[in-house]
C-alpha cells in the first residue's frame, strides 16, 4: 500500500529562526549555526515590537546579526512585525526552527508551535541548545552585565563591546 508522502526536514529548504535577539547570544547563534547545517537557507527575524522597549534598538541588533552571522553563507538575517506565521508565507517560508534550553522552554513552546500548526499549517522544528548554553538568556545576560558580571563566555565579543558600551564601561 502506497503511504501518504509526509514533508520531511529536506523539504524544508527554507526556515526562520525568530526572535527579539535583544541581544544575540553564543546560545542564539549555536541554534543558527546548527539550523544552518539543517537547511538550505535560514532566516533570522527580528521581532519589531513597539510596545517592549529593549536594550538595543532593532537597527543595532541587526547590525549584530550581520556581524556575528558574516561567516555563515546561507544565513539571512530581517526584521518583521505582526504574525510569525505571515511572515512565513510571505517569504515562503516552510518552517520555524526554535532552540529548545531545558523542559521549562518546552510547555510555551509547544503551545506556540500548535497554534502556529493550527493557524497556518506551518511546522515547528525544535533543536536543543548545546548544553554549555542551556542557561543563556538575553535578559540575564544583560541583568549579568548591568551589574558588571562577567558574560564574555556568553556572547560574541561584538556583542560584548556594546553591552559595555551600553552600561558606560
Ligand atoms: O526571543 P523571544 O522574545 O522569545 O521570541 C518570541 C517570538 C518573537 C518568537 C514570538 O513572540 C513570536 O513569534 N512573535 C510574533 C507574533 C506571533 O506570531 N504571535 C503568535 C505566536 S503563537
Amino acid at each position: 500500500m502506497a503511504r501518504p508522502r509526509f514533508g520531511t526536514v529536506a523539504d524544508m529548504t527554507k526556515v526562520v529562526c525568530p526572535g527579539s535577539f535583544d541581544p544575540v547570544t553564543n546560545g542564539h547563534l549555536d541554534i543558527i549555526f546548527r539550523a544552518s547545517r539543517l537547511f538550505d537557507e535560514v532566516v533570522v527575524a527580528v521581532l519589531v515590537n513597539e510596545s517592549k522597549k529593549g536594550l538595543f534598538t532593532l537597527d543595532e541588533r541587526l547590525e549584530l546579526l550581520a556581524e556575528t552571522t558574516a561567516d555563515l553563507p546561507n544565513v539571512t538575517y530581517t526584521s518583521f512585525q505582526g504574525l510569525l506565521v505571515d511572515f512565513c508565507a510571505d517569504n515562503g517560508i516552510g518552517a520555524i526552527a526554535k532552540g529548545l534550553r531545558a523542559v521549562s522552554d518546552f510547555d510555551y513552546e509547544l503551545q506556540m508551535a500548535h497554534m502556529n500548526a493550527t493557524i497556518a499549517d506551518v511546522d515547528t522544528v525544535f533543536i536543543p541548545t548545546t548544553p554549555a548554553y542551556s542557561f543563556v538568556a538575553s535578559s540575564l545576560v544583560k541583568e549579568v552585565a548591568k551589574g558588571g558580571g562577567d558574560v564574555s563566555a556568553l556572547v560574541p565579543p561584538a556583542v560584548l563591546k556594546r553591552l559595555d558600551a551600553a552600561f558606560g564601561r
